[in-house]
């Protein structure tokens, strides 16, 4: 009998496939499951539990690294999966759920139970009431959500009443997995473990701030979903805001879920809420058309030809407080860019006067940290030397950490991370209710703006190029530009 149970809604899915089994493979691989662990997959296609293992074990082959492929310990836990067909949708068909979980567990109660809502949005406020309705939603359950949480503010709202209807906030886990990156951590380490930085994080020596998230794919199969996301609910709502939170946060007291979360939360309230002039200059959407071997957005399938769907978008934002004031903070995403990499680029300001010549002409003046998240994972400050030999001239020159030094990020990715974390009820790395309500605040006006102006510009890009180049407009209101790396 198992005592533990983790039940994946969407089980069928591409998450599933591609990053939760291989996560929680690695996680058991590495004794980091309770023992007695099962999963039970949730899903409308037919399956059998032993169908449902060749299943993910073709798949995990695709996913994890070769060497892995002929391990026993994949057929082990291929064993411990087992599958449901069930419409999630269905009141009626949560009796199977039930019934089937009672099986896997025998009459005690299990130690645990994990929902992972691995479905399209849609049905994110249906499964807890049918679980309640069920009777499944018991105090030893935990529930982990993907985001988009919520569509706008009144959905996040009522997804946020339903959860509450259903669980404790101590049992929901709204999951982005930016924030189980390694890299994403360690921007809080490098903050608040070292003290030369912490002294000139602020708006005195800094001048400006960039975020970076961008892809060198399409929206892969993806296109039932990302038309009714876009840029903004996939990435900025969640995890391009996060980022924010991280970099401009202030440390909590004591490294807590509580204090680290009230922390972000202040952030997201802080913001610079968007006026009508931000709303028609600071912000530019994209979306990408054909290049020469690609197809543009409107030709990916399952999108409108018509379609108005961001796949880019770039914003200024502000954040209201003693620290920030004034510094703006300059964010950015999009698919099908030239590559694939997600930076901070800190600006600090530049030095009051030039007293030497600088090689080459072009003199830079401002110190540069780079926080670079992935990949080369690393951080990078730039500054001013002087070159070997007679005269005076100046250039800048790179100060380098790689994670590569270290051997590399541990093989564990984020989802690993954030699983176990929710198994040992860790919340720390999960978005609270009034985070997700506060972040949806800031945000609202721009789905309500381009709502209400269906003529607002959406710029085409072609596949492969940085951006409509309105971004750079943009930036150079502030003397910038942005800071494309290779
Ligand atoms: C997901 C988005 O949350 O994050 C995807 O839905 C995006 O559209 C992905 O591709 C990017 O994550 P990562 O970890 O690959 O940078």
């Amino acid at each position: 009998m198992s005592k533990f149970v983790m039940i994946i809604f969407g089980a069928s899915g591409d998450l599933t496939k591609r990053k939760l089994m291989p996560a929680l493979y690695a996680l058991y691989k590495d004794n980091r499951l309770p023992e007695d662990f099962a999963v039970l997959g949730i899903g409308r296609t037919e399956y059998q539990d032993d169908t449902y293992r060749t299943y993910i074990r073709t798949e995990m082959e695709r996913f994890v690294a070769p060497e892995e492929h002929a391990d026993n310990r994949m057929a082990d836990f291929c064993d411990r999966l087992h599958y449901l067909s069930l419409n999630p949708a269905e009141a009626a068909d949560y009796g199977k759920l039930a019934a089937r979980l009672q099986e896997l567990t025998g009459e005690q109660e299990p130690d645990g139970m994990l929902y992972y809502l691995a479905t399209p949005p849609s049905l994110y406020g249906v499964i807890p009431l049918h679980l309640k309705a069920a009777g499944l939603n018991r105090p030893h359950t935990r529930i982990i959500v993907e985001k988009p949480f919520g569509y706008d503010l009144d959905s996040a709202r009522e997804l946020n009443r339903i959860y509450a209807s259903v669980f404790e906030e101590h049992q929901i886990y709204r999951i982005d997995h930016f924030l189980g990156k390694e890299t994403a951590q360690n921007i809080l380490a490098f903050r608040f473990a070292n003290g030369i930085f912490e002294p000139l994080w602020n708006r005195n020596y800094i001048d400006y701030v960039e975020i970076t998230a961008v892809e060198n794919l399409g929206i892969e199969q993806r296109g039932g979903f990302y038309e009714g996301a876009g840029a903004l609910r996939d990435m900025v709502q969640n995890h391009l805001i996060q980022l924010v939170a991280l970099t401009a946060m202030e440390p909590p007291a004591v490294f807590n879920a509580d204090n680290f979360r009230n922390e972000v939360v202040k952030v997201y309230e802080s913001l610079s809420p968007l006026t009508e002039e931000d709303l028609n200059e600071h912000i530019v959407r994209g979306q990408y058309t054909a290049s020469a071997t690609k197809p543009g957005y409107r030709e990916e399938k399952n999108v409108a030809p018509d379609s108005r769907t961001e796949t880019y978008i770039a914003m200024k934002i502000g954040i209201d407080n003693w620290r920030w004031s004034g510094v703006p903070f300059y964010i950015r995403t999009g698919k099908q860019m030239p590559t694939k990499v997600t930076e901070i680029v800190v600006h600090f300001r530049e030095t009051p006067h030039q007293m030497f010549r600088c090689e080459g002409g072009h003199c830079p003046r401002a110190n540069k940290l780079i926080l670079r998240l992935q990949p080369n994972e690393g951080i990078v400050l730039k500054f001013g030397m002087k070159v070997p030999g007679p005269g005076f001239d100046v250039k800048q020159v790179m100060m380098d950490f790689s994670y590569s030094d270290l051997g590399g990020l541990p093989t564990g990715d984020a989802y690993a991370r954030l699983i176990e974390d929710c198994i040992q009820g860790d919340q720390t790395l999960f978005t609270r209710s009034d985070a997700v309500d506060a972040s949806w605040r800031f945000f609202d006006p721009v789905l309500k703006f381009w709502q209400e102006h269906p003529d607002a510009p959406l710029y085409g890009y072609p596949v492969g190029t940085w951006g409509p180049l309105e971004s750079e407009a943009m930036m150079r209101e502030h003397g910038a530009e942005w800071t494309n790396p290779c």
